[in-house]
């Protein structure tokens, strides 16, 4: 019973914690508060549909609806929250609603769960309950929203697999405007490209027509009880007493006061989103916390005669909605503070976070790169204090912020209003900000720009800049503002300012935040911005104003960003005409657990019941680069109660040195020296994930710091390489090289990539009896795993079982370090004799498990007069970390790809390992591939650069035909190449457009378009051979219900279903008749990673040997009842002794490769593809988007179309974010900080092309592969290239326009600071970058 105290004391006795989940009254006499609603949904109503993603917000995973019910106006507002921020004694008397509370394939889908899933927008499924949970909060509050809508209610969810065009279109059809999913000619899905559309073509990958509809009257209603709880109200403290923490819920003012006397120390939260993360991952312990949400002076929002005043708790989502209006009911003059705060919040964060966070907290946190505080500061807003002492109000000025996070509010004080002043007609107001990513990304550098008239005139009677991201707070640039006043509004005055801006806002070399000079410039971008907005309304205002000009190809350097709704085309083969409906090869079947992913039934390696006596794991790690490890001291954590053991190398029985590859160079536990941070030292065994992290962090490490080597600068300068000899090359190099007329050098660099994999490594091991022990790993490679664990615990392989169900995402960062993390758990396990878990914290997942090797590529290129490449040397260095892991092969492939589709006659390439004290890097989605031909690409293009050629015509001179022999000695057959590039061509009506862009550059200075046609080579095969081979067993039972199990690991890529398609085709039974269970090395044995591109083509052969085997043991049965059923046979097999089960098995034939002869069949066949990409650039920001894509993609005769379109988006969007996105950062003494989705940023949902069409290419039979397939993993990554490209050509336009000269060096990704910086103009030519080596940079690239 809800027992609200009556009495307004903080001493009564604890509260009773009451709350609704899903229809469920929950009351929990004993809270412990410090748990969040996430680890409490989780581990105490154990619903694990809500995913933990990241933890600190950014990503979505954990999305629940909050529904709350207001007495004082009988509203429900439906929230979608973050719940691992939320914390658990924030919804007390509210109703949670998750995944599992709006359906479940035992009762009814929801309709958001059905669409989603038949849509194809859940590959793997982890981030599926979070983006379900943020629509269906959507549809309670809007039952029929815009594209627009739903597009921002995204922007706080993540996806690493889709690409999110799917998702988008399956919700679509909640929107005003509907799709029919292609049902009728002028659908949006078939408005296809240019009109172009085959015979037996189709661009229907769903059918709508079969959607639930939606009935907004069947949603459950608020819980009346809880209702009649609230109106009964309370106007007392609440209270909750935990073991580490209280919990105290004041409801007026007054109590608060008391409370912060009572409490000195108390921290109060609103929204809890900075506290949270300081909690979380900045080591702060709060034990006293003051949830100031529940008083009505600071959650209340009105309009006075002078402005806005909101409540300092009122969250953010309710101030835009407020905001909002006024700027509707107001005249236009009078809200232009307003409208920049509204314009500013549609970059602030996520819904998620908006729907919680408030204007107090962000003012009281006083980040300098806070984005309202810029804003507030411009606008001279002011605070209503108060404290027991009294009331006053402070304005936010020059004085306000006093140093790092401080700010003039006493201990005792609390802001309990920010008054927002309305604008005069003379007055002028502008919010900027530039962030890596546009959405949900916190700034590099913000401002407010206010500015006075005199009326009539365009003279400057006072202005307030103000700006964040340049000092350790929010700054106003004083100097300007004072030299600002009387000055004419006109031309000259950009000139005159920008000095007096470079004075207010210096950024001395190594500052805090590093892009000193980008940084430097924007402030003046944004004031240039600023003053050409101004002036345009000023013109409008004044027409006979003389002294101002304004270019007409300037008009658009100010524009605000506005995208249309992504929409796009997708085009494949359809099955022909006669395949029986049994065979489902070629058909677009949904992902087979899809479902189960949408209603949160999935279940992923910690969402497994505990097993009994199960403890957690908690990681003692290296805070040094490199280092002697002096003495680890753990008797701190092992005095901790619930603690049972500290773990590390004196604890391993077998090997500590074990590693996926010769030499076995990867140690279980740090054993004397670490080299690097983030390496495994120990782990603290415990009762529970809290008491295992809390006392992991008392475990004391002494070190002796040893030189450390970051980059791969460092490594070549230092000589310091990993073992290595790949050397290819064709024709005779150096001679042609000293014949030719030019020779050009030069270098170009990829950066590192995290994998990003929505669920983070996850170990679950059971010790069995006499030694046995069951592994249960999120890894794409379980023999690896038995292997590992195995060889650290001196035991037979034959004693470890190594198996999953599925993965949340892998991309290859689950291929090889997870296993030796699962080594160390397994000692661990051991050394207890009980089953331990361990989930890593996304910052741990990121420190330790490596990144994609980032590379340098360094060429020298013979060329004859009018360009032509005669020769081409290429030295390829990759940064690998401290071990060997993959790295040899991953450089195998980029030496084998560097020559993209390019016939170079004269032609060698050379890779160079890197040994560096960082963590060992992996594999990822290409596999060096991408690296390998992102060099030759950019050598292209700097040819083309340099001799005024075309790009397009430049790859075309060089492309390889059929039969021509690639510089590692293998034939090229099936050459589709040239078939994707003109079907890419002039789908995308390239040559139309490529006018279009450059008229458009013609008319635009500080807004560019480029656009950009990329192809792609990608070899199939393991380049070590013993790996192209897979097993499988398939069962059939007696009903008739066939089981199978292959070598293959469910990540999302929809490999059982494919597996399951084949099968069907093979038995020539329906696909419902057929099961996969899970991988597990004790049903098929010595199991390759599921890697390379490989798993349908392995899997898929051995599977279909398998189903041959029993379909001839079937076969005198069908013979003797040639009418007879399925069913039917198989029992008469039985009843004959006749075996229903047998295993099948498949080695790709014919791969061969010698390195000493440079020679061979390394690929069992080649995967192509084109894409085309045009961006626009703002030349003053360095921000971009992505207008459109098309990509024409050959992957053979489809077994699935709707994953393999799928598989070219994910790809896409992830190597988007490879090419220009993804900024992996870490201080040159090797502290990674880009850490966490905060300061990581993946793709978004706003950040995919506006237009994104694919098609498959047709009669395009694969002789080599499975079902005449083609494999489709990794080849489509590299298409993303062309939008890096595209970005190039922009760039190379605003270049042009001011006049510089030479070649454009553009090294990847094409972040904003890099965009900005190589459009070089009168605004980054006062900012030149510091000469290297005479000051610490903040970070380095590695
Ligand atoms: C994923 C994510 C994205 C984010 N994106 C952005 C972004 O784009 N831009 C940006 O500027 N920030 C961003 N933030 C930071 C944060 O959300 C904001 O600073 C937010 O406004 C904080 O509000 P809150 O209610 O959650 O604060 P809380 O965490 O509840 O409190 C923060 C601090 O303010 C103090 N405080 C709160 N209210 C008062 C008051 N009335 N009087 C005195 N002190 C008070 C608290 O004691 C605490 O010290 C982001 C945070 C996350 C986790
Ligand atoms: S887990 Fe909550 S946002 Fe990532
Ligand atoms: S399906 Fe979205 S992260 Fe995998």
């Amino acid at each position: 019973m809800f027992t609200a105290e009556k009495a307004s004391s903080a001493d009564k006795p604890p509260n009773i914690l009451v709350f609704f989940c899903n229809g469920k009254k929950v009351v929990d006499h004993h809270v412990e508060p410090e748990l969040t609603l996430l680890a409490y949904l989780r581990t105490k109503l154990r619903l694990t549909g809500s995913k933990l993603g990241c933890g600190e917000g950014g990503c979505g995973a954990c999305t629940v609806m909050v529904s709350k019910y207001s007495p004082k106006d009988k509203t429900i507002n439906h929230l979608a929250v973050n719940a691992c921020l939320a914390p658990i004694c924030s919804v007390q008397g509210m109703a949670v609603t998750t995944v599992e509370g709006i359906g479940s394939t035992k009762t009814r889908l929801h309709p958001v769960q059905e669409r989603i899933a038949k849509a194809h927008g859940s590959q793997c499924g982890f981030c599926t309950p979070g983006i379900v949970m943020s629509m269906y909060t959507l549809l309670r509050n809007n039952p029929q929203p815009t594209m627009e809508d739903i597009e921002s209610a995204f922007e706080g969810n993540l996806c690493r697999c889709t690409g999110y065009r799917p998702i988008l279109q399956g919700y679509k059809t909640f929107t005003k405007e509907g799709c029919c999913g292609g049902n009728v000619t002028n659908c949006c899905m078939n408005t296809d490209q240019n009109g172009i559309r085959e015979e037996g073509v189709s661009t229907q990958l769903f059918d709508p027509s079969e959607f639930t509809p939606y009935d907004p009257t069947q949603e459950p209603i608020f819980p009346p009880e809880l209702m009649l709880m609230l109106d009964e109200g309370t106007l007392a403290v609440q209270k909750f007493e935990g073991n580490n923490l209280i919990w105290l819920r004041p409801a007026t003012v007054s109590q608060l006061l008391d409370l912060k006397v009572k409490y000195p120390q108390a921290k109060m939260v609103a929204g809890n989103t900075e506290v949270g993360v300081e909690v979380k991952f900045k080591n702060q312990v709060y034990p006293v916390i003051i949830d100031i949400n529940h008083i009505p002076e600071m959650t209340s929002i009105e309009t006075t005669p002078y402005g806005v005043r909101v409540g300092a708790s009122v969250s953010l989502s309710c101030l835009d909605g407020y905001l909002k209006k006024v700027i509707q009911d107001q005249p236009e003059h009078k809200t232009r503070i307003y409208a920049a705060i509204v314009e500013m919040l549609r970059w602030f964060a996520g819904h998620q976070i908006r729907n919680v966070a408030c204007l107090g907290g962000n003012i009281a946190t006083g980040s300098p790169i806070s984005d309202m505080n810029p804003l507030l500061m411009a606008a001279r807003c002011t605070l209503e204090l108060t404290s027991k002492q009294g009331s006053h109000a402070v304005t936010m000025d020059g004085n306000f912020f006093t140093g790092y996070r401080k700010n003039i509010i006493g201990p005792n004080e609390v802001i309990l209003a920010v008054n927002i002043p309305f604008t005069s007609e003379n007055e002028y107001f502008y919010g900027f900000k530039q962030a890596p990513r546009r959405e949900d990304d916190i700034a590099i550098v913000n401002a407010g720009m206010r500015v006075l008239m005199k009326p009539g005139t365009n003279v400057v009677e006072d202005c307030t800049l103000a700006f964040g991201g340049m000092a350790p707070t929010s700054v106003l640039a004083s100097k300007t503002m004072a030299s600002i006043k009387e000055r004419h509004w006109a031309d000259g005055l950009v000139e005159a300012m920008c000095p007096l801006l470079a004075e207010d806002l210096p950024l001395p070399p190594g500052a805090p935040g590093g892009m000193e000079p980008y940084r430097q410039s924007l402030t003046l971008s944004f004031f240039f911005k600023f003053y050409l907005g101004v002036l345009e309304e000023l013109k409008l205002k004044l027409p006979g104003l003389s002294d101002t000009s304004i270019p007409a190809s300037f008009k658009s350097a100010n524009q605000q960003y506005h995208k249309n709704s992504a929409r796009g085309v997708q085009m494949y083969q359809e099955v022909p005409a006669g395949q029986p409906d049994s065979d489902a090869v070629g058909r677009p079947l949904t992902h087979l657990a899809a479902l189960k992913q949408v209603t949160g039934e999935a279940l992923y390696v910690d969402d497994i019941t505990p097993a009994r006596d199960e403890l957690y794991l908690g990681m003692v790690c290296s805070k040094k680069a490199h280092a002697k490890l002096l003495s680890v001291n753990a008797t701190a954590a092992l005095a901790l109660e619930g603690v049972h053991a500290f773990v590390d190398v004196n604890d391993v029985p077998g090997c500590n040195m074990i590693g996926p590859t010769a030499p076995q160079d990867d140690p279980v536990f740090a054993d004397g020296e670490v080299v690097h941070v983030g390496q495994l030292i120990g782990l603290v065994v415990a009762d529970s994930q809290a008491i295992a992290q809390k006392a992991a962090k008392l475990v004391q490490v002494e070190y002796e710091e040893l030189p450390a080597i970051i980059t791969i600068e460092e490594a070549i300068e230092q000589d310091s390489y990993l073992p290595s000899n790949l050397f290819l090359k064709r024709g005779n190099v150096q001679e042609v090289l000293e014949s030719c007329d030019h020779i050009l050098e030069g270098e170009v660099r990829t950066g590192a990539q995290e994998h990003f994999y929505l669920e983070t490594t996850s170990t679950l091991v059971i010790p069995g009896e006499g030694g046995e022990v069951e592994v249960i790993s999120s890894t794409q490679a379980l023999t690896t795993t038995q292997d590992l664990v195995a060889k650290a615990l001196g035991i037979p392989n034959n004693r470890v079982v190594s198996k999953v169900k599925r993965l949340g995402g892998g991309f290859g960062g689950k291929e090889t370090r997870c296993c030796v993390h699962a080594a160390a758990c397994a000692v661990a396990a051991n050394k207890v004799n009980r089953p331990v878990r361990l989930m890593l914290d996304r910052d741990e997942d990121m420190s330790m498990t490596g990144t994609r090797h980032p590379f340098l590529g360094r060429y020298k290129v013979g060329l004859a007069k009018d360009g032509e490449m005669r020769a081409l040397q290429i030295d390829l260095y990759s940064n690998c970390g401290f071990s060997n892991d993959l790295s040899n092969a991953v450089m195998e492939r980029a030496v084998f790809h560097s020559d993209n589709c390019y016939n170079i006659p004269n032609f060698q390439v050379r890779g160079h390992l890197c040994k560096t004290n960082l963590p060992s890097n992996t594999a990822f989605r290409g596999f060096g591939g991408p690296q390998g031909l992102f060099v030759m690409e950019s050598i292209l293009s700097e040819i083309a650069g340099r001799y005024g050629m075309s790009e397009l015509k430049m790859r075309e001179r060089y492309f390889y035909c059929e039969g021509d022999i690639t510089h590692f000695g293998q034939e090229l057959k099936h050459w589709n190449l040239k078939r994707c590039w003109t079907e890419c061509l002039t789908k995308s009506d390239y040559d139309n457009r490529r006018r279009d862009v450059d008229q458009f550059n013609s008319e635009n200075r500080w807004r560019k378009r480029g656009i950009a046609v990329i192809p792609t080579k990608y070899g199939i095969a393991f380049t070590f051979k013993p790996l192209n081979q897979a097993g499988a067993l398939v069962h059939i039972y007696t009903d008739g219900a066939v089981l199978i199990s292959h070598s293959g690991v469910e990540m999302g890529q929809g490999l059982h279903t494919k597996m399951i398609q084949v099968a069907s085709r093979a038995l020539r039974i329906p696909q419902e008749k057929i099961h996969i269970l899970e991988t597990n090395t004790a049903m098929v044995p010595n199991t390759s990673p599921t890697a390379a591109s490989s798993g349908s083509d392995l899997n898929g052969m051995a599977i279909k040997a398998a189903c041959e085997t029993l379909l001839q043991n079937l076969e005198p049965f069908v013979r003797d009842n040639p009418k007879g059923t399925w069913e039917e046979w198989v029992k008469a097999a039985y009843m004959n002794r006749v075996s229903l089960s047998t295993t099948g098995f498949y080695s790709t034939p014919n791969l061969y490769f010698d390195w000493q002869t440079g020679n061979g069949k390394p690929f069992n066949y080649f995967c192509h593809g084109v894409a085309v990409s045009e961006v626009e650039i703002d030349c003053l920001t360095g921000d971009h988007q992505v207008l459109r894509t098309d990509i024409v993609m050959d992957v053979g005769d489809s077994i699935n179309p709707a994953i393999d379109i799928g598989q070219i988006e994910g790809a896409f969007i992830q190597g988007y974010g490879l090419f220009v996105l993804e900024d992996y950062r870490v201080t040159p003494t090797g502290q990674l900080l880009t850490k966490g989705p905060g300061f990581y940023k993946i793709p978004g949902f706003g950040d995919i092309p506006s237009e994104f069409n694919v098609s498959l290419l047709t009669r395009a039979p694969n002789p080599f592969a499975v079902c005449s397939s083609k494999a489709i993993g990794e080849p489509p990554l590299f298409l993303a290239a062309s939008v890096f490209f595209a970005i190039k050509d922009a760039i190379q336009s605003a270049r042009d326009d001011a006049g510089v000269p030479g070649t454009l060096k553009l090294d990847s990704p094409a972040t904003a600071e890099r965009i900005r910086m190589a459009c070089q103009d009168q605004f980054t030519k006062q900012f030149p970058p510091p000469e290297p080596g005479t000051y610490t940079p903040f970070f380095v690239r590695p």
